[in-house]
């Protein structure tokens, strides 16, 4: 069978956790979207390893994927295998060869098009990896795949042609000089050369196929998804997104499998939550608590909003960007949100993360509905004015103690406190779908699980 692992919010949900959670039993765990914009921290026998491009599965001995979905920066593919290494492990990482590369000129355009819209407060506040300009030449059909470095005559052929372009682009609309990123030598001689280790390793495979294969060997897989349902390029909040599907359906399309592999008889699809919210960049936040101030174009420094509590739940939960470091924005579990991501992903189950992030607070709130132009919403709307424009309705719970999280995790559910237990019921019912599992604490072992998907 198969699980999609889907992050329900904004990204930074605990994804990573839960496919180690979940991932005993697994043999494969592909990732089907995004590039080395993610950020995932993996604690495998008291060691930790932050990763953003190899499969979190490929630290514990699962054979990793990087499906036709995603983008390859190979050099950050080298660092990280080479870095797993280096401390023993001998990771297995395949990559697609339909997938897309991501090379230098890509990173440096993402900086320049991000300086040019900071000029009127519109940058996306993107991870600077180069990831939606790689999208865009792939939908622009000039984009080089995984499988066209192989063949240093149709690598030098494609950089030839979309080069300069790259160089004219860069020059001659936006003013910047270009330097060895945009060196069509130096470019075939570096890809020449990830090109012949990822052939000499046998990393390159046809995802679909390959993946078909284990399958029908009676092999369990994984679909790991990065980022969060609220910056999909489709069912997020544009232009405020990454460039790709993080949604259910991009596990289909960007692995090669059918729909119903993914979520048919034998699929699951289970959505990560975080029990607050947590946002990188810009864009709306209606429960928010307070902005980090430059990061929100409608956040007025010095406005006091609920800064303490912001500040408070962001040292705690250790809400600082995997891959920039960059501070994240708090606020409170927002159940529009949800519903939506609910619906636009099918999720048959959901877990909800850092239930002890909250502990201690008198009173915990969740954003039931919007107000908006004097009527209720139960879900997002679909243009982001309008969903910046939307007042949070919310219901007020009941703080929960400070508990042992260890304790939690081995005696199970009815170990919690009664107020964190009616939160947790809260939401599944408003959502429809069960929780699977809870995350109490910062380690693996720290998870009440409910269900197990693969069982
Ligand atoms: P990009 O993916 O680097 O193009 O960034 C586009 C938007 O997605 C920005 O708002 C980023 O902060 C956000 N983003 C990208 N990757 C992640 C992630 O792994 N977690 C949370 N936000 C992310």
């Amino acid at each position: 069978m198969t699980v999609t692992i889907v992050g329900s919010q904004l990204g930074d949900e605990g994804k990573g956790g839960v496919v180690d959670i979940f991932g005993d039993a697994v043999d494969v765990v592909a990732r089907y979207q995004g590039g080395d914009n993610a950020g995932h921290t993996v604690v495998h026998e008291g060691e930790e390893y932050k990763l953003s491009l190899v499969p979190s599965g490929a630290v514990r001995g699962k054979t990793g994927v990087l499906g036709n979905g995603c983008v390859v920066n190979p050099s950050t593919l080298f660092e990280e295998i080479d870095a797993l290494q280096e401390r023993g492990l001998d990771p297995d990482v395949r990559v697609a060869r339909r997938a897309h590369v991501i090379f230098p000129y890509h990173r440096v355009l993402d900086g320049i098009e991000e300086e040019a819209k900071s000029e009127d407060g519109e940058e996306v506040g993107t991870t600077g990896r180069g990831i939606g300009p790689t999208y865009e030449d792939k939908a622009g059909r000039r984009g080089i795949r995984v499988g066209d470095l192989v063949s240093e005559d149709v690598l030098r052929e494609k950089l030839e042609y979309v080069v300069p372009q790259k160089r004219a682009l860069a020059e001659d609309v936006f003013g910047v000089e270009t330097g060895e990123a945009f060196d069509i030598d130096a470019l075939h001689e570096e890809y020449r050369e990830y090109a012949e280790r990822l052939r000499e390793e046998e990393m390159l495979v046809d995802a679909g196929e390959f993946l078909a294969e284990r399958l029908e060997a009676g092999e369990e897989v994984m679909f790991e998804g990065a980022q969060g349902t609220l910056i999909d390029i489709d069912h997020g909040n544009y232009p405020y997104v990454t460039s790709s599907n993080p949604t259910a359906g991009g596990a289909s399309t960007g692995t090669g499998l059918g729909p119903g592999v993914v979520g048919g008889d034998d699929g699951e699809i289970v959505g990560i939550v975080k029990a607050y919210l947590t946002r990188v960049g810009s864009g709306p936040l209606p429960t928010e608590l307070a902005g980090v101030e430059g990061d929100t174009p409608d956040y007025t420094p010095g406005e006091g909003r609920e800064e303490e509590l912001a500040t408070y739940i962001r040292d705690e939960g250790g809400e600082y960007g995997t891959v920039t470091g960059r501070p994240r924005r708090v606020g409170w579990l927002d159940l529009a949100m949800l519903r939506h991501s609910t619906r636009a992903n099918g999720f048959t189950g959901v877990v909800i993360n850092h239930l002890d992030v909250l502990a201690g607070l008198d009173e915990v709130k969740i954003g039931r509905a919007y107000e908006l132009d004097g009527e209720e919403l139960d879900t997002i709307p679909a243009t982001t004015e309008r969903w910046a424009a939307c007042e949070p309705v919310f219901e007020t719970f009941d703080g929960w103690e400070a508990f042992d999280s260890e304790v939690v995790a081995e005696e199970g559910y009815e170990a919690l406190p009664a107020e964190a237990k009616a939160y947790v019921e809260y939401v599944e019912d408003e959502l429809g779908v069960p929780a699977y599992a809870l995350g109490v604490g910062p380690g693996r072992e720290e998870t009440v699980v409910r269900t197990n998907p693969f069982e």
